[in-house]
C-alpha cells in the first residue's frame, strides 16, 4: 500500500451531496408517508462509512424516524466470493415487525448488503429498504439494487464524505477519489 496517495478533482461538492441528501429526505418521507403512514422507520447506518451521510439524511426525513448502527466485515479473502459479512457491532434494538431503512455509503459488488438484507429478513422486520450515497453498478457481483441511490459513479476509488481509504480522508466535506 501507498501511503502518499493523491487525491483526485472534487468530483461531488458540499453543496451538491446537501441538496440530493435533502432531495432524498423529502422523497422517502414521502414513500413512507404514503405506504406506512405514521408508523416507525429505523435507520440503520452501516458504520463507518454511511455515518455522516445517515446523520445528515435524518434530519430531512419528516417521519418518527429512529435510528440505529451496525459493523460489518467481510470474513477474510478466502470467503469473499461467497459474501459471507461478519458482524462487528449489532442493533441495539430489535426490528421484528418493523419498517427498516439500510443506509450505506456505497454499494460496490453489491455482497456486503446482500448478505446483510438476507440475514436482516430473518429478524422478521415488516419491510426493508437501502439507501445508498453512491452506486458503483458497473462492479456488482450480485443482483442488488438500492431503493434509493445519491449519485451512480463511474469505477474509481472514492473518499470523502465518511468514506475512508486506510480510515483517512472520512472527514472531507465533499466527495473525491484517489487518482
Ligand atoms: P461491497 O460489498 O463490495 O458492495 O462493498 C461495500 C463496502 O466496501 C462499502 O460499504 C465500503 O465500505 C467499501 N467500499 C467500496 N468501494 C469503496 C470506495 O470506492 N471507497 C471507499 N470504500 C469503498
Ligand atoms: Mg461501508
Amino acid at each position: 500500500m501507498m501511503n502518499k496517495e493523491v487525491l483526485g478533482n472534487v468530483m461531488l461538492d458540499e453543496e451538491t451531496i446537501a441538496k440530493r441528501v435533502k432531495e432524498l429526505g423529502e422523497q422517502i418521507s414521502a414513500d413512507y408517508d404514503r405506504d406506512y403512514n405514521g408508523e416507525p422507520v429505523i435507520m440503520i447506518c452501516i458504520l463507518k462509512g454511511a455515518s455522516i451521510f445517515a446523520g445528515d439524511l435524518l434530519k430531512k426525513l419528516t417521519l418518527d424516524a429512529r435510528i440505529d448502527f451496525m459493523a460489518v466485515s467481510s470474513y477474510g479473502a478466502s470467503t469473499k466470493s461467497s459474501g459471507v459479512v461478519k458482524i462487528n457491532k449489532d442493533l441495539d434494538t430489535s426490528i421484528e415487525g418493523k419498517n427498516v431503512l439500510i443506509v450505506e455509503d456505497i454499494i460496490d459488488s453489491g455482497l456486503t448488503l446482500h448478505y446483510l438484507i438476507k440475514s436482516l429478513w430473518g429478524r422478521n422486520p415488516k419491510s426493508i429498504k437501502v439507501c445508498t450515497l453512491l452506486d458503483k453498478p458497473a462492479r456488482r457481483k450480485v443482483d442488488m439494487k438500492a431503493d434509493y441511490v445519491g449519485f451512480e459513479i463511474e469505477n474509481r476509488f472514492i473518499v470523502g464524505y465518511g468514506l475512508d481509504y486506510d480510515e483517512k480522508y472520512r472527514n472531507l466535506p465533499y466527495i473525491t477519489c484517489l487518482e
